[in-house]
């Protein structure tokens, strides 16, 4: 899409566009690994490991674990590249990613693209996911039996992805991950690991579209990936 149309459409959305302003905030420049490594690149060559994604997307597609099964459109598998470096992990999906099949493509998915370009990375270039991979009702919270159900799936989805960094986004997402019922104002801020793989939480694009005096942490969150993975 033309850049300047863009810019009108996430105006007249009241989505403010994320520049980066590196000099002004961190003296230092944005550049780092987006490219997917070496390894990796070997990894997305062995058709026996695009195999395991296709069975495992299938897998979910028709699961019946939880109650969420009755009132899911479809579910909502992730997207992106599968060798990336940067898994992005959300909640669950809303009413239009469970209409559209994908993550993050309501208002809150549009502000998470507008942050993920600021630091230089396109939504191609990253995996994108959810906690749960079916909507719950209404958009509630999800449930403890839920997430587990769940947590296999995105279980095999690291063990595929290997990313170089994980991005928690939200509370959920990080308390879910890291097994925690700590805080998010405590849990961001700082790297976490999760099975040997940096993980670093940032505010949900939700909230900060309702809290937008927390736009600077969620930038300084994002430095920090960003710095984690250079
Ligand atoms: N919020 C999330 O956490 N995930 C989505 O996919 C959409 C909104």
């Amino acid at each position: 899409m033309d850049n300047l149309i863009r810019l009108q459409y996430l105006e007249a959305m009241g989505i403010d566009v994320w520049m980066p302003r590196v000099s002004s905030h961190v003296g230092q420049s944005l550049s780092f690994d987006v490219e997917p490594d070496a390894d990796n690149v070997e990894h997305e060559s062995s058709e026996s490991v695009q195999t395991s994604w296709d069975i495992l997307q299938a897998e979910v597609a028709s699961c019946t674990k939880c109650a969420l099964c009755e009132t899911r459109t479809q579910t909502v598998f992730g997207t992106g590249n599968k060798i990336a470096n940067w898994m992005i992990i959300g909640e669950a999906p809303g009413q239009h990613e469970d209409e559209q099949g994908k993550p993050f493509v309501g208002k809150a998915g549009l502000l998470l693209t507008e942050m993920l370009r600021a630091v230089g990375l396109d939504r191609d270039e990253v995996f994108i996911t959810n906690i749960l991979k079916c909507r719950p009702p209404g958009n509630r919270d999800p449930k403890p039996d839920e997430a587990e159900s769940c947590s296999e799936y995105l279980r095999q989805q690291r063990a595929l992805l290997k990313p170089k960094i994980i991005l928690a986004v939200g509370r959920i997402a990080a308390q879910t991950l890291l097994n925690t019922d700590a805080p998010l104002s405590k849990l961001r801020g700082k790297v976490h690991e999760l099975d040997g793989t940096p993980l670093v939480v940032v505010y949900h694009p939700a909230y900060l579209l309702r809290s937008l005096l927390e736009k600077r942490k969620a930038w300084q969150d994002l430095l920090l990936a960003v710095r984690t993975v250079r």
